[in-house]
Order: C-alpha cells, then sequence, then structure tokens
C-alpha cells in the first residue's frame, strides 16, 4: 500500500510508521510527505529518508486550508500513487476537495479518547478537565473536527503532578504503537475488499 503523510510538525508519527515499515511489521512504502508549514520537521525526516516532501501553498491563511489548496493536494497526492492518506500532526480541517479523491482513504491519529477533547492541544484540555484518564485515537476523516469513525483508541492515564508537556509525552509513547498498527488494519481491511 502506497501511504501518504500530511503533517505540520515534528512527524514523530511518521517516523513510527516509517520504523514499522523499516522492521517488516507494515507491509507499505511513504511515496510523499506533504506539509503546510516550509519549517516542519517532518519534512526533514523525510528528506534524510530520501522521501519526496513538498510544502502546501494555503495562500498565506493561518489556520484555513483553502479548496484550491486541497485540490492541489489531492492531485500530487494522485500522482505519486498514493493509496492511503496519513494524517500525522496535521493541524488544518481537511473538507471534500480531499475527502472525495480518497474515500475512506484518509486517517488520523489524535491525542484524546474522542469524542472528548477534540481540536488542539487535547492533552491540555484532558489536563484542564481533571481527568483520571485520556488517550488516543486513531480514526477516519470526514468533514467535522475528529469525528469520524473510530478505528481503533487506548487509553492512557493522566498522573499526579502532570504539565502538558509529560502527558503529551506519554500518549505519544503510545501513539507511535498504535497508529502503525491501524495502519496496518486499515490496509488488511482494504485488500479484503
Ligand atoms: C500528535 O500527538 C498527534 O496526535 C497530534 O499532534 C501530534 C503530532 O506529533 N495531532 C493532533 O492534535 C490533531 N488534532 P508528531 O508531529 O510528532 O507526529
Amino acid at each position: 500500500m502506497v501511504l501518504g503523510i500530511l503533517g505540520s510538525g515534528s512527524g514523530s508519527n511518521m517516523q513510527a510508521i516509517l520504523d514499522a515499515i523499516d522492521a517488516g511489521t507494515l507491509d507499505a512504502r511513504i511515496a510523499l510527505v506533504l506539509s503546510d508549514n516550509p519549517g516542519a520537521f517532518i519534512l526533514e525526516r523525510a528528506r534524510a529518508r530520501g522521501i519526496e516532501a513538498g510544502v502546501i501553498d494555503c495562500g498565506g491563511f493561518k489556520t484555513k486550508f483553502p479548496d484550491e489548496a486541497q485540490a492541489a493536494t489531492a492531485a500530487r497526492l494522485k500522482e505519486a500513487g498514493v493509496e492511503l492518506v496519513c494524517l500525522a500532526g496535521f493541524l488544518r480541517l481537511v473538507k471534500r476537495p480531499l475527502l472525495e479523491a480518497f474515500p475512506r482513504r484518509i486517517i488520523n491519529i489524535h491525542p484524546s479518547l474522542l469524542p472528548r477533547f477534540p481540536g488542539l492541544e487535547a492533552w491540555k484540555q484532558a489536563l484542564d478537565a481533571g481527568v483520571p484518564e485520556t488517550g488516543c485515537t486513531v480514526h477516519f476523516v470526514d468533514e467535522g473536527m475528529d469525528t469520524g469513525p473510530v478505528i481503533v483508541q487506548e487509553s492512557v492515564p493522566v498522573l499526579p503532578g502532570d504539565t502538558p508537556a509529560t502527558l503529551h509525552a506519554r500518549i505519544q509513547t503510545v501513539e507511535h504503537r498504535l497508529y502503525p498498527d491501524a495502519v496496518g488494519r486499515v490496509i488488511v481491511e482494504n485488500l479484503k475488499c
């Protein structure tokens, strides 16, 4: 299965997917990595591995993902032969132009037990809410914000003295195992179709 990755930041989840491919536990190949943030470390990680990496031009909008940019992104992914799109810390809302190009073929990892704490800095939302546990979720992407059908979730405890940074780090440890595993499950399901 040919993967395309969209990310806005460090790309540690993409790295986890790459590590699983290298280890032979995930039968896939990453063909293209795109970011809306030209300075994102995910682009450096990709280039260091010889993976094609590029910037999505959002026309100067800070948070919006304009339709033209979504259509251009879909075209680039298709051109690279991408079959499954993995959002890995991608912080813009995906809408119809991209969703229609990859029906039920776009998945996302989110750092909470959805439907709780959608949106940005979910680990901080969990701390502020004082919940005893939070977690992470891999789900199919639909038009809502972190609302699509859940593929897999796992809980993570919130410990006394946690800061946003310590809690996010604990969630990420689980993410790095859960995301490659979920990608593998989606591939197997798709091969059955
Ligand atoms: C991850 O924790 C991911 O769950 C989160 O951003 C981080 C990206 O880290 N995504 C969201 O909050 C999406 N709503 P990474 O760039 O190191 O993979």
